[in-house]
């Protein structure tokens, strides 16, 4: 069911990989609630993807960019400003890599090369691509950036390595930026920290499985799902939410603020023979 909630809004959305994607669901729902929408993703994805039969399926441009390379972000967000006839309404970061944890290496004998790729990759392309928005002057009053965070920012969750150091960063950048953004432009820029959800990313990360179980029992709502996600997403990129700005917002089912569950505590009290 759509309400149109973003009608005449137009957006450029990365890292919809293949149908599993967070990004994937986001640009489906923002074209159904009336956005015209380009796709992004990194020129390998055109090999081991399928973001080329989602760009055909919702009538959208393709532009292909490694968010490592300025010279790509800056022809992407001319080439998408280009194509949708004006400055952009929002923005959807959804990129994460991690060679490390990619590679298996304990977070004690990390090899730097690949910090440094993963840091660039997964934080700073952040601080690159809003860099770029506010230099060319790309987007309209108001517009809203999100981009994709988890709670390893704030707790520790060891399998997920340096992805943790990726994400603070990148929520630290959500501020700082936000803050220049906000007063320049009124651009709103913000987070989302979001469950643990079975995507190629999310299933890099090892113990994946038990750990969204984990998830799942621990929060009272559930871990919330990708679908979950993309409407959370279109909230933010709508008028309905133009004062938030340079929040981390979890939408996790209650997790971050959960101490144990009762689901967790059977299982304890089982094994104490309680
Ligand atoms: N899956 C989870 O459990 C989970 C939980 C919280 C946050 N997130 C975050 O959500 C975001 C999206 O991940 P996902 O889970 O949908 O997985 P995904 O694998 O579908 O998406 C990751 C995307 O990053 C793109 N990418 C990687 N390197 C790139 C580069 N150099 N240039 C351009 N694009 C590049 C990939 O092509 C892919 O489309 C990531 O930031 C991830 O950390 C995921």
């Amino acid at each position: 069911m759509s309400n149109n909630i973003l009608k005449g809004k137009k957006g450029i959305i990365f890292g919809a990989l293949n149908e599993n994607s967070i990004a994937w669901k986001v640009a489906e729902l923002c074209h159904a609630e009336g956005a015209q929408i380009v796709l992004t993703n990194a020129p390998v994805a055109a090999k081991i993807g399928q973001t080329e039969e989602l760009a055909k399926a919702l009538n959208a441009p393709l532009i292909f960019a490694d968010v490592t390379k300025m010279e790509d972000l800056e022809n992407l967000v001319a080439g998408a400003t280009e194509a949708l006839g004006g400055p952009l309404d929002f923005v959807l970061h959804s990129v994460g890599m991690s060679l490390n944890v990619r590679k298996k290496n304990p977070y004690t004998d990390s090899n730097y090369d690949y910090m440094h790729q993963t840091l660039d990759i997964s934080a700073m392309s952040f601080h690159r691509l809003m860099q770029t928005l506010i230099k060319k002057d790309a987007m309209n009053e108001w517009g809203s950036i999100v981009a994709l965070s988890y709670i390893a920012a704030q707790r520790t969750f060891p399998d997920y390595g340096e992805m943790a150091d990726a994400k603070s960063l990148l929520e630290s950048f959500a501020r700082s930026f936000g803050y220049h953004y906000g007063k320049k432009k009124h651009v709103r820029v913000n987070t989302i920290s979001q469950s643990p959800t079975k995507t190629t990313a999310g299933s890099g990360v090892g113990g994946f499985d038990a750990f969204f179980n984990y998830a799942d029992k621990m929060s009272p709502l559930g871990n919330a799902s990708a679908d979950a996600c993309a409407e959370y997403c279109v909230s933010l990129f709508s008028d309905y939410t133009r004062m938030v700005t340079m929040q981390n917002l979890f939408h996790d089912g209650g997790f971050s603020f959960t101490g144990i569950s009762t689901d967790l505590m059977d299982g304890f009290r089982d094994a104490a023979g309680e």
